[in-house]
């Protein structure tokens, strides 16, 4: 990997820098850093080496352009830059429902991957999907997220607003299930730190026998509910009418839509 130069570097762009570095993809050596508030992984970075608001001298070195910024303030990011990059400078570009067309047009032209990642990027532990037409683009960006993590390839863009919906914005899914099974822990009579440790402890646990098992979802559902079981009878309120799967439809159709409206 040459000099990356990372446009944002807030709640992704940090995992990113977090996981990179546990990889020993990037030194901080290599690592130029635009944004006016760094989160804490940046600004453990810079005191390490890394650039923080290079000079245009700085800018043109990078081989790589990654763009990390909210999706509202993607063009003004863009503009800020594309003057000063070198012709054969790629872009990765993390932002949420913006087209890789757009973003080519905006950094002159240049090549584009387009990944939708997740924040445990930074452990290593990552989700990405990857759409890029180009040949270049798609290995740098291959380079970079297989580093930290699962790449999926998209054939088709507009398959990342789905891909959004079901892997970018899905930990807070999970996040939220556990606050809510939390919640029902302490309605059930549980002290709030008996249910925090054993909820967290028990999807955590669950969580790693699925992927470490390689066993089927469904498969390890059906090891632990015996017919007529405790577990049986919460699945009959979170699997029937109104649970777990209508409600992710409408969630995951939510989350596509703002997706498209945010490429808009
Ligand atoms: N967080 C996730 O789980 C996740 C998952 C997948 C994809 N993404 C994508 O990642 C991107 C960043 O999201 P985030 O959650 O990391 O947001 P964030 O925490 O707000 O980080 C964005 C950073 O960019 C800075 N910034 C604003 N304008 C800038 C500019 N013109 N040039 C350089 N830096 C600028 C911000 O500074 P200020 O705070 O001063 O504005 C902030 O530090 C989004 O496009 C999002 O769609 C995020």
């Amino acid at each position: 990997m040459g000099p990356l130069l990372m446009l944002g570097a807030g709640r992704m762009g940090g995992a990113l820098i977090s996981g990179w570095r546990r990889a020993g993809l990037l030194a901080p050596s290599d690592l130029m850093i635009t944004d006016p508030h760094p989160g804490e992984e940046a600004l453990a970075a810079i005191s390490e080496g890394a650039r923080h608001d290079p000079d245009a001298a700085g800018m043109g070195k990078a081989a790589c352009v990654l763009l990390a910024v909210k999706p509202q303030l993607w063009r003004e990011a863009a503009a800020a830059v594309s003057g000063c990059l070198a012709p054969e400078a790629v872009i990765v570009s993390v932002a949420a429902g913006v087209r890789a067309a757009d973003i080519s047009e905006a950094f002159g032209g240049r090549p584009v991957a387009r990944v939708m990642p997740t924040t445990a990027a930074a452990i290593g532990q990552g989700t990405a999907s990857l759409f890029a037409p180009d040949p270049r683009a798609s290995e740098i960006a291959r380079t970079l997220f297989t580093a930290v993590g699962t790449v999926v390839d998209l054939e088709d863009e507009t398959l990342m607003h789905a891909a959004t919906a079901v892997s970018g914005s899905a930990p807070a899914y999970l996040y939220a299930f556990v606050e809510a099974l939390e919640t029902a822990g302490v309605t059930a009579g549980l002290t709030p730190e008996a249910a925090q440790t054993l909820a967290r402890a028990t999807i955590s646990g669950a969580a790693a026998l699925m992927a470490q098992s390689g066993v089927d979802p469904a498969a390890l559902r059906q090891q632990v509910t015996s017919p007529g079981g405790t577990t049986q009878a919460a699945l009959e309120v979170l699997m029937g009418p109104g649970g777990f799967e209508p409600l992710l439809k409408d969630a995951v159709a939510a989350a596509a839509a703002r997706s498209r409206a945010l490429a808009l």
